[in-house]
């Protein structure tokens, strides 16, 4: 639908966002198995080999589809795989989630909301998507952190079985942000 994954790029000061390519399944998967970065992704425990490449694969079908997709986030000099953010699905129900993970070694140095700010542009001026919503638990409060940054206010305090997905008693906040260029009054 859109250009091709090689040729495509997001720019932001210190970042590229950029599609998937099979080479960064290890630098990925050092992520996914990282109990610190998965611990309010999955409890803390590692995704297997094969949901991660399941999830490249999504990522990979979403940005033909869709022309937008949970972007890698590449540092723009040194070229190094700094983590992912941007749209996805979050399924079921199945409404468009903006979410971020940053690897360790570069947390509180505003990398995340760097990255979602351009993500969020994109995904709202050139896809015009209408509604963002982003779910975390409560207790992630850097995530909260970034939400709050980039605009989002919380719309719901619940349990992620509300979304019939489980573990069905896990805390979780939504938080949400209408398209402000869909729904700003016409200009005359
Ligand atoms: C959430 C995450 C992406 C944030 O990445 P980051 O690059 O460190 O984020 P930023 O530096 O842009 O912003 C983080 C903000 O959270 C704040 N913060 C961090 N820990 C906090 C805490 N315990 N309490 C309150 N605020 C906190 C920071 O101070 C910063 O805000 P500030 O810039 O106003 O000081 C990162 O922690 C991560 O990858 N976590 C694991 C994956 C994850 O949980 N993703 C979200 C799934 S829903």
């Amino acid at each position: 639908m859109y250009s091709s994954p090689e040729s495509f790029f997001l720019e932001t000061e210190r970042f590229l966002l950029r599609p998937w390519k099979s080479s960064d399944y290890p630098n990925f998967s050092r992520l996914a198995k990282n109990p610190q970065i998965m611990r309010f992704v999955n409890q803390g425990k590692p995704w297997s080999d094969k949901r991660i490449r399941s999830f490249i694969h999504k990522q990979e079908k979403l940005f033909w589809k869709e022309g937008y997709c949970r972007w890698v986030v590449e540092d723009k000099i040194k070229r190094n795989f700094v983590g992912l953010c941007g749209v996805g699905v979050f399924d079921p129900p199945g409404f468009l989630e903006i979410g971020w993970w940053i690897a360790k070694r570069f947390w509180g140095q505003g990398y995340a909301t760097e990255a979602a700010r351009c993500a969020l542009e994109h995904a709202f001026r050139k896809i015009r998507v209408p509604h963002l919503k982003s779910v975390t638990n409560p207790v992630n409060k850097a995530s909260i952190a970034v939400m709050h940054k980039i605009g989002f206010q919380q719309k719901m305090s619940g349990f992620l079985g509300d979304y019939l997905r489980s573990p069905k008693y896990l805390p979780i906040v939504t938080y949400s942000l209408d398209n402000p260029y869909l729904h700003s009054s016409p200009q005359k």
